[in-house]
This record gives structure tokens, sequence and C-alpha cells, in this order.
């Protein structure tokens, strides 16, 4: 660590030491939290990934009054152009400073297109019970009514809050606090865009957290996953059921190089049978198949339901969305390619 670093650093703590709060570092992506438009009415017509990270704390200076906060500029991209590298050097970066003594809680600042998916992967491989928070806005800074500047101050405050530890990774959003695991994006232009389908673990009303349910799955500190022993994640790739579906893409994907493929079927996972001995072709050249729902909001993929998936050795995502599993996939390939094992790690995560 270079000298300055070392300085601020001490100051920092310093600083905390005679203060008290708690220190909460944000590691700043990009997105529409960072993002601005020509004019207050363009509260969807704007650029993302704009505005610096310390540009984005000095626009919401009451952060400073729950916690001591600096910043981090991690990328500057619109999240749908996240690949798996930028999650395993974020994960990485996360990891390091919730082993810093002197960091109390870190912000992730994070388009919302794919922050359901970065939030899951942390939730998979983070090894901490510090709080660690996503959030993002629907509207540009720039806008009237932007809803970014409320979502960082709450996120700034569960990531400082001492009951939101060993929640597992939390998405603040719209005054909610959802878990990463079942939040997803379910509106694509509103600011109550992030929905669970088991319903949110609580809510935060200035500054204050209020926590009505706790996260159900293996996460964190309970995972068997660890990112600091991951360099890579394994090709996983997802393809949409629907009517007059063919087995076109299923084979691109797997020519592609694809470890598993993720069907997002109609109903319950259901396959047409017109792509049905392609995904078993598939399987027997060792590609896994995981058959997930294009139906979100709530239930789940029921084993050996309409699908005798015992016999054609193929897995279930349960309750995860398609994106999910295509992330919980590429996490546990990296540790097993046994359908059990596979289908264990989807039941549990
Ligand atoms: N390009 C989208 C992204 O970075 C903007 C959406 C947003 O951040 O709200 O995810």
């Amino acid at each position: 660590m270079k000298k300055p670093l070392i300085l601020a650093a001490l100051l920092w703590s310093s600083v905390v030491l005679a203060d008290g709060k708690p220190n909460v570092v944000i590691l700043a992506t990009g997105g529409t939290i960072a993002g601005a438009g020509a004019g207050v009415a363009n509260s969807a017509t704007y650029q993302a990934a704009k505005v610096p990270v310390d540009k984005l704390i000095a626009g919401v200076p009451e952060i400073r009054n729950v916690a001591e906060v600096r910043g981090e500029q991690v990328f500057q991209i619109a999240s749908e152009s996240f690949t798996n590298e930028h999650l395993l050097t974020l994960g990485k970066r996360v990891a390091a400073l919730a082993r810093q003594p002197d960091v109390d809680g870190i912000v992730i600042t994070h388009g919302t297109d794919t922050l359901e998916e970065t939030a899951y992967f942390l939730n998979l491989v983070l090894k901490t019970d510090k709080p660690v928070v996503v959030v993002g806005s629907m509207r540009p800074g720039t806008a009237m009514s932007a809803d970014g500047m409320l979502n960082l101050y709450n996120a700034v405050a569960v990531a400082a809050a001492a009951d939101a530890r060993g929640k597992g990774v939390l998405v603040t959003m719209n005054d909610e606090i959802h878990t990463g695991r079942d939040v997803s994006k379910s509106v694509n232009i509103k600011t109550d865009a992030f929905r669970s389908p088991w319903g949110p673990l609580g809510m935060i009303v200035e500054g204050k957290a209020y926590w009505f349910r706790a996260p159900a799955k293996r996460h964190t500190t309970g995972t068997e996953f660890d990112i600091d022993t991951l360099d890579r994640l394994a090709p996983v790739d997802i393809a949409y059921g629907y009517g007059n579906a063919s087995p076109t893409a299923y084979k691109a994907f797997a020519e592609g190089g694809a470890r598993a493929l993720i069907h997002a079927g109609t109903g319950n996972g259901s396959v047409s049978g017109a792509v049905v001995p392609t995904l078993q072709a598939l399987r027997d050249k060792g590609v896994q198949i995981i058959r997930a729902s294009r139906v979100t909001g709530g239930g789940f993929v029921l084993r050996n339901a309409e699908q005798p998936d015992d016999k054609y050795d193929w897995v279930v995502a349960h309750d995860l969305n398609p994106q999910k599993a295509r992330i919980l996939a590429a996490v546990a390939l990296t540790r097993t390619q046994d359908t059990r094992e596979l289908q264990r790690m989807f039941m549990e995560y």
C-alpha cells in the first residue's frame, strides 16, 4: 500500500475512533445511480455510468451523519455489460475490505439491470457477516424526484447497522431491504422496480432498519463457496422456452463452450417436445441441463413433475429465476460436475 494511502487510512481510522461512527466503504460500479440526463424531465432518457463515486457521496452529505464513508471507483459501466470477470474482481475487492478490522460495512452502487445477479453472486461467495449492501436507482440524479440519493443514504444506513450483520448480501431499493438471493428487477421503468417473490426482509425509514423476516437459504458465512478460491466461473447460458421453440440456441451455446444450459421454460420449466431430444443429446455429451421457469414472481420448478428429471439426469432451479440460476451454476460447476450435488446446491442456496 502506497504511503499516501497509509496516511489516508490512518487518518480515516483515527477520525472514526474519535467519532465512533461505523466505517462504510462505497464501491462504485456505474449504472443509473451514476447516470446523467439532459434535463430534469429526463427520468428515463440519460447516460448511465457518468458520475464518479466522490460526487455521488458529495451529493448526499447526510450520509456522514450515519457513518464515516469513503469511496472507491471499481468500474464505471452500465450493468448490462457486466461479465464473469467483473463479478470476480468486485467480489475479491469486497472480500478484502470485509477482512479489514476498520471496515464495518460495504455499499456497492450498481446498475439495476443485473444488480440482482451481482447481489446473488456475492451472497454465494463472500465469507463475512458484515453488511454488504447493493444499491442502484431507477432515475438519474439529474431528474425530478430522483431516487438515487435516498437509496444511497438508506444503503449506507443499513451497511452501518449492527442488526444488518449476518443477514447475507442485501439490496436496498425504494425504502425496502431485500435479500440478494430473492430480489429481482420486476418492473423496468418505475422506482418500485425491485420485488422479492417471498417479500422483502424489512424496510429502512429515516435511517433506521426495521426487520420482519430472515433469509431461509445458505449464504455468506454459511456458504461452501469462497471468492478467494475462485479465479474463473463456468460458462453457462440461458435459452428461453416459448411456442414454436427450436433447439438451435441450445446447440449453439453448447458449441460455444457452455458447461450448463439454463432452460427458461414455460410454466413449471416445461420443455417443448421439439427441444427435448437435443437436451438429452447434450446431457449425454456432459453439458448440464437446468430447468428454470420464465414465470417469475413466486412458485418454483418441481422436480419430476412434467419432465422425468431423474431419467434424463437433469437439474431443476427450484425458485431461482433463470438469470440467478446461471449465477449459481457458474459457481457450482467450479466445484462439481455431479448432478445430485448440483441439485443439492440448487435446493440449499
Ligand atoms: N443501463 C442500466 C444499468 O446500468 C441502467 C439501469 C439502472 O441502473 O437503473 O443497469
